[in-house]
């Protein structure tokens, strides 16, 4: 996939800071530490534009990065990870409600990417997050992340067990490594339909 440029868009805490509607948009959601901003850096083949950290709770805002290429321009959104324990009952919810406020009332938003690190099992929030965003006709695609570590014989056993766990397409489960590449194309494909 050509990427012409991709940049920083916007940062945003609320509504008031996000972009003036009218590219389409891609969220990027799940649980911290699954790799939201490492993907998405794969995605748009720069090393270090959204920030990737082995510190859960990287990142804590809205970031729009604007994506050119040559058959259409988009924005990708990094959403704050969910689920870190080290934080306040107070800033969680406040995450909370900044990804809910945005997943709500975006009208711009064309599909979500559910995150979810493929050696370990959804939980409550992955499945009540899809259940949510199909309540508002969000598409959702899942990506499958760190699919590098886990050894060549495992990954069948596990791509079955999460696709049986989710509620979501089978083949809109992709499994995704950000070391590797792998996964990448067929992740642009997949929003490529729902764009
Ligand atoms: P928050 O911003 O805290 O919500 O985290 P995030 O979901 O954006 O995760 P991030 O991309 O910062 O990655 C977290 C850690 O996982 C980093 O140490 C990454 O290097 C590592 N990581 C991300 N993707 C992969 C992958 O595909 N393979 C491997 N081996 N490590 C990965
Ligand atoms: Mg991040």
């Amino acid at each position: 996939m050509k990427i012409l440029s991709a940049e920083v868009e916007a940062t945003a805490a609320g509504p008031e800071g996000y972009p003036r509607e009218g590219l389409p948009e891609v969220a990027f959601l799940g649980r911290s530490n699954v790799g939201k901003s490492s993907l998405l850096n794969r995605l748009v083949q720069r090393k270090k534009l959204a920030r990737t950290s082995g510190t859960p709770g990287k990142t804590r805002l809205l970031h729009f990065y604007r994506v050119c290429r040559p058959d259409r321009t988009l924005l990708l959104v990094d959403l704050p990870g969910y689920g870190y324990a080290r934080v306040s009952q107070q800033e969680r919810a406040r995450w909370r409600h900044m990804i809910e406020a945005y997943l709500g009332a975006r009208p711009p938003l064309r599909a979500a990417v559910l995150l979810q690190d493929v050696r370990r099992d959804p939980g409550g929030e992955e499945r009540d997050l899809v259940a949510w965003l199909h309540g508002y006709e969000i598409p959702v695609l899942v990506a499958l992340t760190k699919l590098d570590k886990l050894r060549p014989s495992q990954r069948a056993r596990r791509l079955r067990a999460l696709a049986d766990g989710l509620p979501v397409q089978a083949d809109w489960l992709v499994p995704t490594s950000a070391q590797t590449g792998d996964g990448v194309r067929m992740l642009w494909q997949l929003l490529d339909r729902l764009l």
